[in-house]
């Protein structure tokens, strides 16, 4: 290795500490609900309020960091070289401070002086300025006078150069200057873009953006994002993202374990990457200080799909799930124990947990796997029946709907599994037969209908779905009473109690509260009708919901609201009338974990 992560993490935060930054550290990797979204997805997203012009708590305009994201919508892809549903992005911020004369110099510094990058191959993209926002020519002088030769200079428009978060109103955003250098051993005279790749990108937030278009922000902000997995394989001249220090041990941890090697490729390397990305993955959202479980509902449901996922590569391979425990117990202690002490003092329990869950899986997956393989044998024996009788006969390729939820509800295969499997063998799944069958099997057992896949499964009971009403109730008082800052930041029922995370600094005082009860059961006798729609992300986002939701762009999200009182963007499921939750009170206020205080209370 010409470098290993541990020194690449210790030269990007002493480079920007040696220019008066800060390291404010990482934040956890579940969302806080503030953005809508149920990980955190990039480096920028915890500062956004900063760069909208809130001054940051530690009172520093000059900030850095190494922060870790979770992203799953590229799940289906990992598997090849260069797809991980965890990532971390290695940031630098000015808020309102330097801006493009300062930035450039110092990326060009950090590359060319620190990584000894050589200038002459180094090539730069800029915003070439559309109707809203002018062309970025001051940064490409700058560039220039820096030593980037002209002709390695390139404008290109807003689908390249310009970074926002998708779709959403209200965040900074602006035009960026991208920095690309070509693969190790590539050709001598390499020629962009075909033989470069991008090693980062310094973003001038300088505009919010509103629903019709683009305002100026009141500073000038810098936001500099270099992808850390990406840094590593590149300056170790590495093109497989599973062959830096991050994943080796855990590839050759499996490759003990199966017997087979990775370096043959194939379908033995697709599920060793797998297992390692979505193990680190697990390893990361178990530990991580607002820890979560797989579960039926959530970002506890995303978890789920990921750890069972793994396990059933564990078994294409011919290895138990016992592997996971082992290539877990790797990236808690030698991988990422030292950046993240958290794993380290939670090692047990996230072992435990992982041991559980493959349990549960392991119990129902061989024969989910029989049940599956009898659906797809029964689709290819009508087909080749009706084809005899009929030349037009147009093949089956759909697997009912109500097979899927079988495979769910009784072998614990969560749609996407079904899904997968069903896309091996160039099949389909009826999603909305499934959650019809969802539906129905939720009707059946009295639960209240209101329900939506993904959403509802774990409130299996009518209390539960009561407790999941009143989360709503608390979440808007706690906002009320105590400061609309105050987010989600977990939740936990069970038939006999909700529990309730959310961030504020200190302990409530007894007059708050009994003003949040009093304000939550004054909703609950105004009984006022729980209304669900659907819509984009986008409108729910302009209307005012809140909540945690993996989602992205152009995704309809499920809303509930309890009048003007309660607006979250969630899958339910909810009662109808808040009228029938009885009586809410308070049991606990404590500390959950430095700044997050956890509320325990009951229905009566
Ligand atoms: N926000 C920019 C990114 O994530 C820096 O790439």
């Amino acid at each position: 290795m010409k470098i290993t992560s541990k020194e690449l993490r210790q030269k990007w935060i002493s480079f920007y500490e040696s220019k008066e930054h800060i390291d404010i550290g990482a934040v956890s990797l579940i969302g806080d609900g503030t953005t809508g979204v149920m990980f955190n997805v990039a480096g920028m997203q915890p500062l956004m309020p900063y760069l909208l012009g809130k001054p940051h708590p530690s009172g520093k305009k000059r900030l850095c960091n190494i922060q870790g994201c979770v992203r799953t919508v590229d799940i289906d892809s990992v598997g090849d070289p260069s797809h991980f549903t965890f990532f971390e992005m290695m940031g630098n911020w000015s808020l309102g401070d330097y801006f493009k004369k300062e930035k450039t110099a110092w990326t060009f510094e950090l590359l060319t002086q620190v990584f000894g990058l050589d200038k002459d191959k180094l090539c730069v993209t800029v915003f070439e300025g559309n109707d809203s926002v002018p062309r970025d020519s001051e940064t490409a002088e700058l560039l220039k006078n820096l030593g980037i030769a002209e002709e390695h200079i390139f404008y290109l428009p807003k689908e390249d150069n310009w970074w926002e978060l998708e779709g959403t109103v209200g965040t900074p955003c602006g035009p960026d200057n991208e920095w690309f250098y070509p693969l190790d051993g590539g050709k001598k005279n390499p020629v962009f873009p075909d033989d470069y790749v991008e090693i980062g990108n310094d973003v001038y937030m300088q505009y919010k953006k509103t629903a019709t278009g683009y305002e100026p922000l009141q500073n000038k902000n810098v936001d500099t994002g270099f992808g850390f997995d990406r840094m590593l394989l590149f300056l170790n001249g590495l093109s497989d993202g599973y062959q830096t220090d991050l994943f080796l041990p855990a590839i050759e941890k499996l490759e003990t374990l199966s017997g087979k090697r990775y370096a043959e490729g194939g379908e033995a390397q697709k599920a060793m990457r797998i297992i390692a990305d979505h193990t680190r993955t697990t390893v990361l959202l178990i530990g991580d200080e607002q820890g979560i479980l797989p579960s039926n509902t959530g970002a506890g449901y995303i978890l789920r799909r990921i750890m069972r996922r793994a396990i059933r590569y564990c078994k294409s391979i011919g290895i138990s799930s016992d592997a996971m425990t082992a290539v877990a117990e790797i990236f808690i202690g030698e991988v990422y124990g030292e950046a993240y002490p958290n794993l380290i003092e939670k090692k047990g329990y996230i072992l435990e947990e992982i041991a559980k869950e493959a349990e549960r899986f392991e119990s129902t997956l061989a024969q989910g796997m029989k049940e599956f393989e009898k659906c797809v044998n029964g689709l290819e024996r009508k087909n080749a029946f009706m084809a005899q009788s009929n030349p037009d006969y147009i093949k089956e390729t759909v697997i009912g709907g109500k097979q899927a939820f079988r495979l769910y509800d009784t072998y614990g295969f969560p749609l996407e599994l079904t899904e997968e499997l069903a896309a091996e063998k160039g099949l389909r799944v009826d999603v909305k037969g499934f959650e019809e069958a969802f539906k129905e099997h939720q009707e059946k057992s009295r639960v209240l209908p209101t329900g939506q896949f993904k959403g509802g499964l774990e409130s299996h009971s009518e209390k539960a779905t009561a407790y999941h009403t009143a989360t709503h109730l608390l979440n808007a008082a706690l906002k009320q009473v105590l400061s609309p800052d105050c987010n989600q930041k977990g939740s936990n029922i069970t038939d006999e109690r909700m529990r309730f995370d959310f961030n504020f600094p200190r302990p409530m005082t007894e007059e708050e509260i009994a003003a949040v009860e009093k304000l939550v059961n004054e909703k609950i006798k105004e009984d006022i009708t729980v209304v669900y729609q659907e819509m984009s992300l986008e409108e729910a986002r302009a209307q005012g919901f809140v909540g945690v939701f993996d989602s992205k762009y152009g995704d309809v999200v499920k809303t509930y609201s309890v009048g003007e009182f309660s607006k979250e963007m969630c899958g339910g499921p909810h009662v109808e009338r808040t009228g029938v939750l009885g009586k809410f009170r308070i049991v606990k206020e404590q500390s959950s974990s430095s700044g997050v205080r956890r509320i325990k209370a009951v229905l009566e």
